[in-house]
């Protein structure tokens, strides 16, 4: 973890209430797709994580929708306005499991994380799916940003007014190796109950502190308590127990 300060470079509405924030600024602590940064928002209290949605030697691009004071803040940044920010922060996908044909699952805002996810399964030359899940089409953001990465992408909306109409799991294609999954949670149990393989499943909880010290986040799993934002937000599907 690195407390540093970004600087927008941009920021723009992508979808409804969706907006993509590039920033510049120290990205050395940023090592895997799926980690996440802790952006403290002028007078929120608590910093709000944001999931990593790309990042390059000096540049970190964040997706995120306003539902709140928090993010509706952000999205008036502008250029040159500077973030005091936690990075590099959560465990982050396990790629080594991903197997030759790999699956991304993203619902509404955890979409994000499998853009950096989908890129690096890429370059190592996997053949990479993927399956994007939003309520209506006004909201779909980032699939012609992962075709162009040379993913196969299908859309699913759950009105019906894009792509398959339903949830991503009525999208899974036939085959695939290994799935890696982010979404809300009625769509990650769904994800756990209806694929047929192991996978990865990365959990946007409500948090505190970010970095494991409030015990705020913590979850029971097969192997134990686990604090989801530093043993997290990455969870294999194997150690999974969820609470009703
Ligand atoms: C590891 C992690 C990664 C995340 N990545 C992204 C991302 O890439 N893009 C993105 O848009 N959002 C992401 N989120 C969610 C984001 O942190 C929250 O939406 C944000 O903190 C809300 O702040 P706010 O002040 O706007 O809303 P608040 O005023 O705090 O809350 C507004 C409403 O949203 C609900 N809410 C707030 N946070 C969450 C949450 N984490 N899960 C479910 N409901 C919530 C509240 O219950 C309330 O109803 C991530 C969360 C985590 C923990
Ligand atoms: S949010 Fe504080 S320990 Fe995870």
């Amino acid at each position: 973890m690195k407390q540093t300060s970004f600087k927008v470079l941009s920021n723009e509405k992508i979808a409804q209430n969706v907006y993509k924030m590039v920033l510049t600024g120290d990205t050395s602590a940023i090592t895997s797709p799926g980690q996440f940064v802790n952006l403290l928002v002028d007078s929120c209290f608590l910093r709000r994580p944001i999931s990593v949605c790309d990042v390059n030697d000096s540049e970190l691009t964040l997706v995120y929708k306003v539902v709140g004071a928090g993010t509706k803040l952000m999205s008036k940044a502008s250029a040159g306005d500077e973030f005091d920010t936690l990075t590099g922060l959560g465990n982050g996908y396990d790629l080594t499991k991903s197997g030759k044909t790999p699956l991304l699952l993203g619902g509404g805002v955890g979409v994000p994380p499998l853009y950096m996810l989908a890129k690096k399964l890429i370059n190592e030359g996997k053949k990479v799916s993927v399956v994007l899940g939003f309520n209506t089409k006004s909201e779909v953001f980032y699939e012609d940003e992962f075709r162009a990465l040379g993913s196969d992408v299908t859309v699913a909306t759950a009105d019906g007014s894009y792509g398959v109409k339903g949830f991503v799991t009525d999208a899974l294609p036939d085959d695939y190796s290994y799935f890696y999954t982010c979404g809300p949670e009625p769509m990650l149990r769904a994800v756990f109950r209806t694929t047929s393989t192991s996978g990865q499943f990365s959990f946007e909880e409500r948090m505190g502190c970010g970095f494991g010290a409030c015990m705020g986040c913590s979850c029971k799993t097969v192997t134990g308590y686990k604090r989801i934002c530093k043993e997290g937000p990455v969870l294999e599907k194997e150690e999974i127990l969820w609470e009703d």
